[in-house]
């Protein structure tokens, strides 16, 4: 049996739309979360017939999920070219979050993650290899993107690159690598608040939304927009200037929701709630000197990112002024983490 810890993480410049075999138009970076994980085992057993047929069982929160059972295994058929063995073993998963399952966090970064770093680990196992370090996690990177592309970052700490660039050499659309150098140390303080607007699933899934981007009238000038802010950050990250770091996030999580407002057809996840926080977040920042600023992911929740030495401060702030526009006065606090760990002792 193995098992790995994976966190959540979150793109401040986003990847949106998508060539065939979940290879991104545009190259994204995200910041690895800390609290917000999944924990993932996996027990296997070599099968004791020749039965091609994939055997798996999965259970989420202690429960057999079909739902989730039949996704695994799509996932698990796509990457028996990758890993042979899939097809000669049995196995029992059983996943769990951090965080509750309906409070509007995708998951599907820290599941995919946790379970990639798992099939990884069994693969060292059953080869009787031991990879270097490099290796594994930029495998399991490899591995977690073919399940979901945003759970290729999930497998680092710290901040996590992934797509090709010309900015950097080592950078590829096939895995994310860690973007852990020239990073100003006030970055390194990041902390982020999500306001839970709306707990419900979402309407349109992310693999609908990444297919909108074909026909989409934007969809150049959008690709350009994310190279673009990707140089324009990263010299923010290197610089520690907080103020073109909150304008550049800002305007990333905003044209990301100004694509699926302007496709075919249009959608449009932002709720009134998550609008007026916007507001609150912006008139705070300008007028009470508040360090604070947001991304937005594919939901109607406001991500708030704002930095340790001011906890205090945005707590209160958060609680007198944000909570009034959370479903049930839901937040979930956390903030910038280090990354997977292997369960050990299972
Ligand atoms: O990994 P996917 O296919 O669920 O797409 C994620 C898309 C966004 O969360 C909106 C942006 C991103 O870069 O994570």
């Amino acid at each position: 049996m193995v098992g790995w810890k994976a966190p959540s993480n979150i793109a401040l410049v986003k990847y949106w739309g998508k060539k065939t075999g979940q290879i991104p138009q545009n190259p994204s970076l995200s910041l690895t979360l800390s609290d917000a994980y999944t924990e993932t085992t996996i027990a296997y057993e070599a099968k004791s017939t020749s039965d091609n047929a994939l055997q798996i069982e999965f259970y989420f929160e202690g429960k057999k999920n079909p739902k989730f059972e039949e996704k695994i295994k799509t996932y698990f058929s796509i990457l028996i070219q990758e890993l042979p063995f899939i097809s000669n073993y049995k196995f029992h998963i059983q996943s769990i979050n951090s965080f509750p399952h309906s409070s509007g966090i995708a998951s599907s970064a820290s599941s995919m993650a946790s379970i990639a770093l798992c099939l990884m680990s069994i693969y060292e196992d059953v080869e009787k290899l031991k990879l270097n370090d490099i290796e594994f996690f930029q495998r399991a990177s490899y591995l977690a993107r073919l399940g979901s592309g945003s759970a290729s970052r999930s497998v680092f700490g710290g901040f996590s690159l992934w797509g090709k660039t010309a900015l950097l050499a080592e950078s590829s659309d096939e895995f994310a690598i860690p973007y852990n150098q020239n990073i100003h140390k006030v970055f390194t303080q990041l902390r982020l608040a999500v306001l839970l607007v709306s707990a419900k699933e979402k309407e349109v899934s992310s693999s609908q939304g990444h297919a909108l981007m074909h026909q989409h009238p934007f969809a150049q000038a959008r690709f350009e927009q994310a190279n673009n802010n990707l140089e324009k950050l990263m010299a923010i990250l290197s610089s520690g200037n907080i103020n073109a770091f909150f304008e550049l996030i800002e305007n990333e999580a905003l044209s990301l929701h100004a694509m699926m407002m302007t496709s075919h057809p249009s959608f449009v996840l932002l709720k009134p709630n998550s609008l007026k926080i916007i507001e609150l977040i912006r008139l705070n920042r300008r007028e009470k000197s508040l360090e604070i600023g947001f991304t937005i992911d594919a939901g109607a929740n406001i991500h708030l990112l704002y930095f340790e030495d001011q906890k205090k401060a945005v707590h209160e702030f958060i609680r007198n002024e944000l909570l009034p526009f959370c479903e049930d006065k839901l937040w979930i606090d956390d903030k910038l983490g280090h990354g997977p760990t292997r369960i050990e002792n299972i």
